[in-house]
């Protein structure tokens, strides 16, 4: 199988062992604590789960501004985004050199993790302005992502963790929650060699569903594994419940059974398109992944990349052989009226703009909410369904 980021195994934070957790959750209620962000908690889940092998808690100042400027750390570990914990107010914490990190996604705020600390920093307002413009790619506040990295503080802890459980993840989401580590587990146990990896914040419509099975074709994988945002999104965006429910449907009735995995990891979107497009790349390794599906706009929001700098940014900053995932890359999908079937735009070179169907986001939201189900070219009737059923409740409660 295809080897972990930096590392010849998987570096998975949390402390399975029982007895040993245990101590330490008896231990962190001794110790000073301090409740993070939920971008932070976010980061100690996929820590613990693995998905951030080989790095071994948050990253300092120095780190931080590397992995901004540069894509790597002070010691060449190529990683694109800071994994950070940035806090307002450390007065809690002050001089301390172990303490627990409070989970403020869980009611009462549980401890999440032990951290020993190695330096407490405080970033400049320009230099957080400066990790914040390099990430995202603006400096725009209206930007969800931006917004969540200006607004986090500007005290970085730093240093090793060790995590005492997966936050609210494996509790809400039994079925779909898996660590990095369960997710190897099972693609040796169906025995793929070939694999290739969706990720998805949306319900699943006919270009994401289609998308899936033209890479499994054409890469001749032996199966897919989808890997959906379980974490936080911007206000509009549909819930981890609702888009699972129609994930699960579009693949009971629409894929032949043992090729595809419904999986999800418990992280926070950035809509940090294309840096966070390597981010993707780099955990969707960690899981065992050999490609990762990367279409147009990929965890883009708004106007603030180009449909495709998610995938050039592969070519322009990614050095050769810093990752052994490959990147599958699709063109704009959408389904073809004269052809009759979803295809890459770029391969049906006679089509006119007419011969697609193409939906706004917005139209989709409307139609639904209305009850209308988009045309099934568009979306599966029995997704739509769902989703109409989720906006008719939502909208009801307004
Ligand atoms: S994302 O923020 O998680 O990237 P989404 O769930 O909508 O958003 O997309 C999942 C993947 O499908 C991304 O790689 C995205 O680029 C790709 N994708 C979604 N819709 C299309 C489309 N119509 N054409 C090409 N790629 C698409």
């Amino acid at each position: 199988m295809i080897k972990p980021h930096g590392a010849d195994t998987l570096k998975p934070l949390y402390v399975a062992d029982a007895a040993a957790r245990a101590a330490l959750a008896a231990e962190a209620e001794t110790l000073p604590s301090v409740v993070v962000s939920s971008a932070a908690a976010g980061n100690a889940v996929m820590l613990a789960a693995g998905y951030f092998t080989p790095l071994n808690g948050y990253m300092n100042l120095a780190d931080s501004l590397a992995v901004a400027e540069k894509l790597h750390t002070t010691d060449g570990l190529f990683w694109p985004v800071p994994i950070v914990n940035m806090l307002k107010d450390v007065s809690a914490i002050q001089g301390a050199s172990r303490i627990a990190l409070r989970d403020p996604n869980v009611e009462g705020n549980p401890v999440l993790a032990v951290m020993d600390v190695t330096a407490i920093e405080e970033a400049s307002e320009q230099q957080v302005r400066l990790m914040a413009e390099k990430i995202f790619g603006t400096l725009d506040e209206k930007h969800p992502g931006v917004s969540v990295f200006l607004g986090a503080g500007r005290f970085l802890v730093s240093g090793p963790i060790q995590v005492l459980n997966y936050s609210y993840f494996p509790q809400e989401f039994p079925d779909t929650f898996r660590t990095a580590q369960q997710i190897r587990d099972e693609i040796a146990e169906r025995g793929w060699k070939k694999v290739v990896a969706f990720q998805t914040r949306n319900p699943m419509h006919r270009a994401h569903e289609e998308l899936c099975r033209m890479a499994q074709e054409r890469l001749g994988a032996d199966g897919i594994v989808i890997h959906m945002l379980l974490g936080k999104l911007k206000e509009g965006d549909i819930p981890a419940d609702v888009r699972d429910a129609c994930i699960r449907k579009m693949v009971e009735l629409y894929f032949p059974p043992n090729t595809v995995m419904i999986t999800g990891y418990g992280f926070d979107m950035l809509y940090a398109g294309p840096r966070e497009a390597v981010l993707h790349a780099i955990f969707r390794q960690n899981m065992g992944a050999n490609y990762l599906i990367v279409g147009r706009d990929h965890a883009g929001v708004g106007d603030y990349y180009g449909p495709f700098d998610a995938q050039t940014i592969f070519d322009e900053h990614v050095p050769a052989g810093a990752l052994q995932i490959e990147i599958f890359r699709a063109d704009n999908t959408a389904y073809s009226k004269k052809l009759n079937c979803v295809v890459m735009m770029r391969e049906a070179p006679d089509h006119t703009p007419d011969d697609f169907i193409t939906l706004s986001g917005t139209k989709v939201r409307q139609m639904l909410g209305q009850g209308i189900a988009p045309p099934p070219e568009f979306s599966r009737p029995e997704v739509a369904k769902i989703l109409m059923d989720y906006y008719q409740v939502l909208d009801a409660g307004k």
